[in-house]
């Protein structure tokens, strides 16, 4: 295996040019080569002008009157969660509490979720104890991404791609499978868009209606539209990229309110005088606590760690402060080459004390009342975190995440007290696949014993 040389640096101006940058600092080839085999070409894996051209027609969907139309969506398997989990108590022959696991729990909420307000197709998860067809599908066709050796060798030689990739029935059959929802999907979305074209405020409100929307909206020209296979591609676009993130960090806030049972307790009396179970997304967003809350889950907690580039062409990377390297030598700059690899650590400056204070690693939703001006220095497309990342190839559907992530805990919160089933040592923080996750007994999960909150 040929080894290349990786920038590591938490230095914000370095960290800055090369996420403003895009074109000249792209993901690895042979990760690109690995998604696009199994999800097609989506706006994860493209580059340059074809990233660029998605990316702006995709925007259009992810905005915040966007997200607003699906709040619907969010409560309602947001209740059939809470729903779900009370009913463990009356199992348990109406005992005051029950043991649940969480992050099964919100894997199923955030799938159906993002099933139906990502694509309009209902996984069902939550009502059925069983798996769909395309979630199936979708499974068998990752598992054999990341498990095939000759897919891997392909991935990282660029030769070996004219030679066949000996996949194997179950993946061809698996593709055909999200290759034939994905169509379904496209066509029902289609259809409906054609019966209510012109009229305002009609017709479906997932992601792929509204991208259907906005790639046939008048003002795009003709030859400026994405094709049918790119928008179909960003069906397991979203699928892989807004589910487990999504699933993860609500996981990580739960394990946050056990260990800290007084935030727990404030936290609980600023929600519990909302007097409505579905506040709308702006009485949501101005609980002052709870996204105070949330800020510091993101910031401690970032369910992708690190991100990696590589150096299109030669350049100079600007550095805030400079390096002295192993000769002495003093340098301003950093001069990078074509092929050299970036680490981008998300994790790190998300914690460095430099930059949030000595306190850097303490859980404390109350530093965002007021953030060291340091921080006004990190690239970031929100919070002054690098947990979405910052730059134009930064997350698209950070909106559409958090508010998913605040109706979910809205809704858990209110209606239950949280602490851990495990002792906190049980708890491991490890990186499986790109999601950094709870882990016990080398397993991602995370229980917890539930009961009801007092005057619900
Ligand atoms: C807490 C939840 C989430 C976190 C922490 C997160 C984080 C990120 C990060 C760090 C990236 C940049 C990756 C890279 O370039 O190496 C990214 C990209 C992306 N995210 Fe998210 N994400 C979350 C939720 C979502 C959701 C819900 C969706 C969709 C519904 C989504 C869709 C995307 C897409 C499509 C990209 C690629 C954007 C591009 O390359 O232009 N993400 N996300």
């Amino acid at each position: 295996m040929v080894s290349i040389p990786r920038l590591y640096t938490t230095d914000l101006e370095a960290l800055h040019h090369i996420l403003h940058n895009y074109f000249d600092y792209q993901k690895p080839e042979s990760t690109r080569f690995a998604l696009s085999r199994l999800l097609g070409n989506g706006v994860l894996v493209m580059e340059g002008e074809h990233h660029k051209f998605q990316r702006r027609v995709m925007n259009a969907a992810f905005g915040p009157t966007q997200v607003k139309l699906v709040i619907e969506t969010f409560y309602d398997k947001s209740l059939l969660l809470r729903d779900l989990w009370a009913s463990r108590m009356s199992d348990s022959g109406g005992s005051s509490s029950a043991n649940v696991e969480a992050f099964d729990g919100l894997t199923r909420a955030t799938l159906d979720i993002i099933g139906l307000a990502g694509f309009g197709y209902d996984f069902s998860s939550l009502n059925e104890n069983k798996k769909s067809e395309l979630y199936e599908a979708f499974s068998v066709v990752i598992k054999s991404g990341s498990t095939s050796a000759w897919r891997i060798l392909q991935a990282q030689f660029a030769p070996l791609r004219i030679l066949p990739s000996f996949s194997g029935p179950a993946f061809k059959q698996a593709k055909e499978t999200m290759a034939r929802i994905g169509n379904e999907l496209l066509a029902e979305a289609k259809k409906v868009q054609d019966t209510t074209e012109g009229k305002a405020d009609a017709g479906a409100k997932d992601l792929l209606s509204l991208l259907i929307k906005s790639n046939t909206n008048s003002g795009v020209p003709e030859g400026q539209r994405m094709s049918d296979e790119d928008v179909l591609a960003q069906v397991p676009t979203f699928l892989i990229a807004g589910h487990e993130t999504t699933t993860t960090s609500t996981t990580w806030a739960l394990y946050n309110l056990c260990l800290h049972q007084d935030v727990q307790a404030k936290l609980r009396e600023e929600l519990l005088n909302v007097g409505t179970d579905q506040p709308s997304m702006e009485e949501i967003n101005t609980l002052s606590y709870f996204d105070h809350f949330v800020h510091e889950v993101l910031r401690l907690y970032s369910p992708i760690p690190n991100t990696v580039r590589v150096a299109a062409k030669d350049d100079v990377i600007p550095l805030k402060e400079g390096y002295t390297d192993l000769k002495g030598k003093f340098h301003e700059n950093f001069l990078i080459k074509k092929g050299e690899g970036i680490f981008i650590p998300i994790y790190a400056v998300n914690r460095d004390k430099k930059l949030w204070g000595e306190d850097a690693a303490e859980f404390k939703p109350e530093r965002w009342e007021k953030l060291p001006d340091a921080v006004n220095a990190v690239p970031s497309v929100w919070g002054n975190m690098m947990t979405f990342l910052g730059g134009s190839r930064a997350c698209i559907g950070w909106r559409f995440s958090l508010i998913e992530m605040k109706v979910l805990l809205f809704t858990l919160i209110r209606a239950f007290e949280f602490k851990l089933a495990v002792s906190e040592e049980d708890v491991s923080v490890l990186k499986m696949g790109v999601v950094l996750r709870p882990v016990v007994k080398g397993i991602a999960q995370l229980p917890l014993v539930i009961s009801p909150v007092k005057d619900n």
